[in-house]
């Protein structure tokens, strides 16, 4: 029979209902607390009847530690109530997907939930029953280095992957071996930080928030994702941890949330270094008002709500909701039955890392590297080709890039290893990252080369959390690489890594540029055959590469001004005098190897009423003989409303594959949603006039028709 929460609830003492909103790291549970780790609990102020009285964990490395945890805590619990195991399984378990940003490079929701799915499969062999994944935070600011952990700068791309992320990790039950619930973060606005420095504020007016960055959150919510998590900051100055506005209207109120909220790492005693509060009581005290159930990395509620309660600060039924919300989580996982759940040293070996996960980790990495330029088609290249491969990546396993902590890059092939195996003809391999260190016999065999594969970029530790930079240029040295290779050589190309959108600088003086972001585990042989022309790149930026670090943040979908830069010489337009406005290359763009372009674009109606779904038709062109899939974009611009709208936001995408000279018509559906906006006061609106509707290979050069809502 299912465990009845309230009835359990009823029996528990108030000390024990408050440990359940404490989560802790797992080594707690099974070391000698007295002598080893004194430390740690001293520094959280706790004590080990508290340890004992916790409701959750943070970070599992495998089914055997997970066992002992569960055993040794469940030893000691009067009530038997089991812990709850989450972590932080962002890109696959040990099995490595390319990071999120790569994954949304696909253009394909479907990588994201295919992805999902098999971490959520090995994870749960160690017992892990929540992930804190995904990060819905629209990110327009790559100087901050968590856009690696999303899906990049457009509000439709990262609705679509936040929701293929929750599918991909609940699927058809978080009761089941094999699923896990889904936890969406950072709540809310982390992308914006200011000047894209981690953990700094977060200002937003509601024009932006309702239309840019609830969105996705909102999306990964419908999706149904069980926990949420609160961002380290601050939300229009109020920390957003304890922010009523965020955790109670939005979340409650406006979304009908009633799932688990979850503090971030510290976020909660945080609010004292913000200035929201003097001391930990008073942090408790406003993070329970606000509705934040579980406490990570600090103790304030173990420490003070229960003096709050008897006090008659804080009013017990506001604890009461936060542990039944925490113990409706645990029924439904179906911990009460199994408190092992998942946790199975046999399906460990035979599921992680298997040959069937590693093959689609690899399959999944394919359409995600964006071939940035490609001159004179100087990829790809055949197997006969001499190759010099040189560069800090030649001989590298670090494709794994950040949040991959139970990734092994051992593992991982070099890309070295991987032409090789792939039949290329290597002449040279050099780790060199600046051209000083190339000796003389290097240069010789540079020069009588076919190709020059340059394997550069950012190092992958340069990307993720608490990695900003103010500057995102690569080393001047392996700019400088690239610049004595085109002096010697016509045919150089670069094989970029990064977690983020680069300022490329002379990068773009090599023939040929593909962004190859952090493919995970099987990334170096997608990547070898990427270039011996065995795939055709279709991947599409998710970001904006902006021309210089000034014109950051820069996103596509942003407002025209009063004065636009219409380039007919007048001074007086929004435009910078040492830059143009145009980025570099825009969101949506990228090459393939083929050559797909649209011919015709058709609109079932020219006039429609509110209410209505537009039927787009378009024909995509294959003018080349190589079978390629590419992405489709839609884009929609209201011509006139108050508030003023974008001058372009995507509605639709779809990733289609054309073989040689082959022609499709697409079609596309754009309901009333695609047309409405959000309102400062929170209502949806429905403007009448006139849209634009534009199609395109990219964000930037499109092909439009106009229609007109009655
Ligand atoms: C801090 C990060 O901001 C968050 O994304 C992560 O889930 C937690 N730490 C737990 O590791």
């Amino acid at each position: 029979m299912a465990t009845d929460i309230h009835e359990l609830l009823n029996s528990l003492t108030l000390k024990e209902k408050i440990g359940q909103l404490q989560q802790l790291p797992p080594f707690l549970y099974i070391a000698d607390l007295k002598n080893e780790v004194y430390g740690t609990v001293r520094d959280l102020g706790i004590t080990e009847e508290d340890v004992f009285l916790s409701g959750s964990v943070l970070g599992i490395r495998n089914a055997s530690e997970m066992i002992d945890v569960q055993k040794a805590y469940l030893k000691r619990s009067r009530h038997q109530i089991p812990l709850v195991i989450m972590a932080d399984i962002i890109h696959g378990y040990e099995t490595i997907f390319p990071i999120p940003l790569a994954m949304a490079a696909s253009f394909d929701p479907e990588v994201a939930r295919k992805a999902a799915r098999i971490a959520a499969i090995e994870a749960q062999t160690a017992g892990i029953h929540v992930s804190f994944a995904p990060m819905a935070d629209v990110s327009r600011d790559p100087r901050w280095g968590r856009v690696m952990e999303g899906s990049g700068e457009d509000v439709c791309l990262a609705k679509a992957f936040a929701k293929a992320t929750v599918e991909g990790f609940q699927h058809d039950g978080i009761e089941k071996i094999g699923n896990m619930a889904s936890c969406v973060k950072h709540f809310a606005g982390y992308g914006k930080v200011q000047a894209g420095r981690d953990y700094h504020a977060v200002e937003m007016s509601m024009n932006e928030w309702y239309n840019t960055y609830l969105p996705p959150y909102e999306a990964a919510l419908k999706a149904g994702a069980r926990l949420v998590m609160a961002a380290f900051n601050t939300f229009n100055g109020v920390p957003a941890s304890i922010s009523p506005f965020l955790m109670r209207e939005t979340l409650r109120d406006r979304l009908l949330f009633d799932g688990v909220t979850i503090t971030d790492y510290d976020s909660l005693q945080q609010v004292i270094a913000h200035g929201a509060a003097y001391d930990q009581r008073d942090a408790a005290r406003l993070g329970m008002t606000a509705g934040i159930d579980i406490e990570m990395g600090s103790a304030t509620y173990v420490k003070y709500l229960e003096s709050l309660i008897t006090e008659g600060v804080i009013d017990e039924s506001l604890l009461d909701q936060a542990v039944l919300r925490i113990l409706e989580l645990k029924r439904d996982l179906g911990l009460f039955e199994n408190p092992f759940k998942g946790a199975d040293l046999d399906a460990e070996k035979a599921l992680v890392r298997s040959e069937a996960h590693l093959q689609a980790a690899e399959k999944l990495a394919e359409t995600a590297s964006v071939l940035l330029r490609n001159d004179n088609h100087a990829l790809p290249f055949m197997t006969h080709d001499t190759v010099a491969l040189i560069g800090p990546y030649a001989r590298s396993r670090s494709t794994n890039g950040g949040w991959s902590w139970h990734g092994d890059i051992e593992h991982n092939e070099t890309l070295e290893e991987a032409l090789i195996r792939h039949k290329a003809t290597i002449s040279l391999v050099s780790d060199a990252d600046n051209k000083e260190a190339l000796s003389d016999h290097d240069k010789t065999m540079i020069k009588a080369a076919d190709v020059v594969v340059l394997a550069i970029g950012e190092h992958w530790r340069d990307s993720g959390e608490a990695r900003s930079k103010s500057m995102i240029a690569l080393d001047e040295g392996q700019i400088e690489l690239v610049r004595f290779a085109k002096t010697v050589s016509k045919r150089v190309v670069v094989v970029l890594y990064g977690g983020r959108p680069l300022v490329l600088d002379d990068i773009v003086l090599a023939d040929a540029v593909l962004m190859t972001w952090f493919l995970g585990s099987r990334a170096s042989s997608v990547i070898a055959r990427t270039l011996l022309g065995n795939i055709s790149p279709s991947g599409k930026l998710p970001m904006t590469f902006p021309k210089n670090n000034g014109q950051i943040p820069i996103h596509y979908d942003h407002l025209n001004t009063g004065r636009p830069n219409l380039r007919d010489g007048n001074p007086y337009v929004t435009q910078y005098i040492d830059v143009q406005n145009e980025p570099l290359y825009p969101f949506g763009y990228g090459l393939t190897y083929a050559d797909i372009v649209i011919k015709d674009l058709q609109v079932d109606r020219e006039i429609m009423a509110k209410g209505d779904v537009l039927h787009i038709d378009l024909t995509l062109q294959n003018n080349s003989d190589v079978t390629s899939e590419d992405v489709v974009q839609i884009y929609v611009r209201d011509v006139v409303s108050l508030p003023v709208r974008p001058v372009k936001e995507m509605k639709a995408f779809k990733r289609v594959k054309l073989s040689g000279h082959q022609s499709v018509v697409v079609g596309f559906d754009l309901g009333p949603e695609a047309f409405s906006y959000v309102a400062e006061n929170g209502h949806v609106i429905l403007d009448s006039g006139l849209f634009e509707i534009h199609a395109g290979m990219d964000s930037q050069k499109t092909i439009k028709r106009l229609i007109e809502m009655r």
